[in-house]
């Protein structure tokens, strides 16, 4: 069966790539030459662990091409998969002229009747509108499916391969019996539903996962404050299966390009339709204030930093990934900068020096080492396996005093860590107070 794929950002060349391994005939198209070149000399432009591979191999049996959207002058595929972005707009809501574009560009150029599947995030109630303005005025009769995606950056192969269910949202049983057929060498419930419902299922995971980071974040704040540790209550409270134990960590905040657009717009939703969704309102807050609490510990430590040596390590949102979109380290180094401190960054992949425009005055070093060089303090802001498993008496040597680590992902030891000689300050680990929370 043949197939196009529209989009071929993180999404859609996930999409297209775990397709072509269950053997359809795959055509992935995008606006970019550039990433349509480059894919056709099978390479890749995200990193991905395991993704470049997939790609060659899938392309070497024939059943993975990829073109410009520019040279396609007709669809003749049965199935039309969408994955553009929906990035935030300034209000909060979700930007869908990319997908307007392509639902244009597919009605267009279809020659028979299609099955559009949109993975893309978008707002519910999205499909429903699609196809009354694109749908019921084209030449064909072409079905409507809503399939959210929950890939994980970093974990994206693993996540298709095994996902925790499989949704698929539509109004057409035929459609949804025919998309379930595409998921059918893998093994994960498959809940089927209408349009509008699948759309609020992508919405509701992200901000319900969001709140959970933002709501531990709260507690450790707390366990600060109090003289608990975050690590124990964790520990304890995951034992309750209710509750559970992932999406606990608490640190300096979530970022990425699903959460924090997710949540906005969500909140931007809930506003339009006429409702106050105060928890996402704290949900976002929360997440925010914690990108301040490493610079409130270095005044608190150091008073002024103005002139002082800061080592960020870590650009990246998360590891296993060179995303750096809302990735709170962009946000720290730029608080750091504001304070006058001197700023040294590292990260194993992003290579911030081409992506990082807005952090001009932080130096990008090619190595740990050159960042730490006698540094007052160090944010570990992303806990890349490089970072954590760092030969921290050999750290000590390079840093001056009075050898600060803030530990934004609660990863290291702090007993080890302070035995070498450092002040180690991690968020809920009953190694400082934050704020007064009254103020
Ligand atoms: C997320 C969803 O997990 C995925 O299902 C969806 O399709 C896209 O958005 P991703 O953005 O790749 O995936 O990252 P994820 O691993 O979920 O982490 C998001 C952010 O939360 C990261 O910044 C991470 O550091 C932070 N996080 C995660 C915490 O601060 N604490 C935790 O316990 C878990």
């Amino acid at each position: 069966m043949k197939i196009t794929v529209l989009g071929l950002g993180y999404v859609g060349l996930l999409t297209a790539v775990g397709l072509a391994n269950s053997g359809y005939e795959i055509i992935g198209l995008d606006v970019d030459i550039r990433k349509i070149q480059m894919l056709q000399n099978e390479n890749i432009y995200i990193y991905e662990p395991g993704l470049d591979e997939f790609v060659k191999e899938n392309a070497k049996k024939g059943n993975l091409t990829f073109d410009t959207l520019e040279n396609v002058s007709c669809i003749d595929s049965e199935i039309v998969f969408v994955a553009v972005g929906t990035p935030s707009q300034s209000n909060g809501s979700a930007d869908l002229s990319q997908l307007n574009n392509a639902l244009e560009y597919v009605v267009d150029r279809a020659s028979n009747p299609l099955t559009i599947v949109v993975k893309s995030t978008v707002p519910p109630g999205t499909g429903k509108k699609i196809k009354e303005i694109y749908l019921e005025k084209a030449s064909f009769s072409h079905s409507y499916v809503s399939n959210p995606e929950f890939l994980r950056e970093g974990q994206a192969l693993k996540d298709w391969f095994y996902p925790d269910r499989i949704v698929i949202g539509g109004d057409d049983r035929e459609a949804t019996t025919l998309i379930s057929h595409l998921y059918k060498d893998i093994n994960a419930p498959i809940v089927i539903t209408d349009v509008t419902t699948a759309e609020m299922i992508k919405y509701a995971s992200n901000a319900f996962l969001a709140t959970k980071i933002s709501f531990i974040n709260e507690i450790a704040n707390l366990c600060d404050l109090t003289g608990a540790n975050i690590d124990g209550v964790v520990q304890g409270v995951s034992h309750d299966p209710r509750i559970g134990g992932s999406f606990l960590r608490a640190g300096i905040g979530y970022g990425g390009s699903c959460f924090p657009k997710d949540v906005r717009a969500l909140d931007f939703i809930s506003t339009i339709n006429g409702h106050s969704f105060e928890l996402l309102k704290a949900v976002i807050n929360v997440n925010n204030r914690q990108r301040f609490i490493p610079i409130q510990i270095l005044k608190r430590e150091m008073g002024l930093l103005s002139g002082k040596k800061i080592a960020v390590l870590g650009l990246a949102f998360k590891p296993n990934t060179d995303d750096i979109r809302e990735a709170p380290s962009i946000e720290i180094i730029n608080l750091l900068i504001g304070e006058g401190a001197s700023v040294k960054a590292y990260d194993p992949i992003v290579d911030g020096t081409e992506k990082n425009c807005y952090c001009q005055e932080a130096v990008f070093t090619k190595n740990i080492w050159e960042a730490i060089h006698e540094a007052h303090a160090i944010i570990l802001t992303t806990e890349w396996d490089e970072f954590v498993n760092l030969d921290w008496f050999e750290v000590f040597k390079y840093t001056q005093s009075p050898h600060i680590i803030i530990d934004g992902r609660n990863v290291l030891q702090p007993r080890l860590i302070k035995e070498i000689g450092f002040k180690c300050f991690g968020i809920g680990r009953n190694t400082h107070r934050v704020f007064q929370l009254q103020a």
